[in-house]
């Protein structure tokens, strides 16, 4: 178990830090802050580590996520190592970003928050890196009035996400030879302040 001291995010501001206490006392410091092209190399190795093959994107993806909308590009380090990263951009509810590919743009009238990727580092799991990236994300889509958090499960994930405020809606073949399931959580003005609370 470890011991999670109040959280402090700042969205604007691309830089965040939180102390973890684990019970064997070594506290350490996690910082989060928004990623650029120059992480990618970072994020390859993660993905490397943290997904099959049949998951593995290309460089080419991430790179466009973070250019096209940074703010939902997160990256958490520890003592300068790169350890885990979230990916999302804004979208249209309902809709799956094809595995692998680029996309135009971000649609005028999105209004949901996709959330491309999560990968947390095997030495980092279970940290709660994933549940404080999702705190981030709930909050940079209120900031901007979208009513989802929305992504694709994979890897038998849909019960970590389960945990994490989203609910299953379909499944589908994410990649070739990877099934995925679609999941959702709504941030309607009641849900959003009750999972805030519990996030937070
Ligand atoms: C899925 C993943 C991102 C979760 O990251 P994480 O930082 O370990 O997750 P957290 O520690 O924030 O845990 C979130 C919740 O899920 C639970 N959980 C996490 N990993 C779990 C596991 N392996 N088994 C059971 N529950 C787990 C946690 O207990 C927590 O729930 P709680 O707070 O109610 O107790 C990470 O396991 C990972 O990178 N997996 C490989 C890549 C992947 O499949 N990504 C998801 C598909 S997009």
């Amino acid at each position: 178990m470890i011991l999670y001291p109040p959280l402090q995010i700042r969205i604007g501001i691309a830089f965040t830090s939180i102390s973890l206490t684990p019970l064997n006392g070594i506290s350490y410091t996690m910082e989060f802050r928004n990623l650029s092209s120059g992480d990618v190399p970072g994020i390859l190795q993660i993905q490397q580590e943290a997904y099959k093959p049949e998951f593995i994107e290309s460089s080419s993806v991430f790179e466009q996520r973070i250019q096209l909308f940074p703010a939902g590009c997160l990256g958490c380090f520890e003592a300068s190592k790169f350890i885990a990263y979230a990916i999302a951009h804004p979208w249209r509810l309902g809709e799956i970003v094809p595995f692998d590919s680029l996309i135009e743009k971000i649609p005028l009238d999105a209004d949901c928050l996709y959330i491309h990727d999560v990968a947390v580092s095997h030495d980092h799991g279970q940290e709660g890196i994933a549940r404080r990236f999702i705190t981030m994300l709930v909050e940079i889509a209120q900031s901007r009035g979208l009513k989802a958090l929305t992504g694709v499960a994979v890897q038998k994930s849909e019960g970590i996400w389960h945990r994490l405020g989203f609910i299953e809606k379909h499944k589908l073949e994410y990649a070739p030879g990877g099934p995925g399931k679609y999941v959702i959580r709504k941030l309607d003005a009641d849900e959003s302040r009750t999972k805030k609370k519990r996030l937070i």
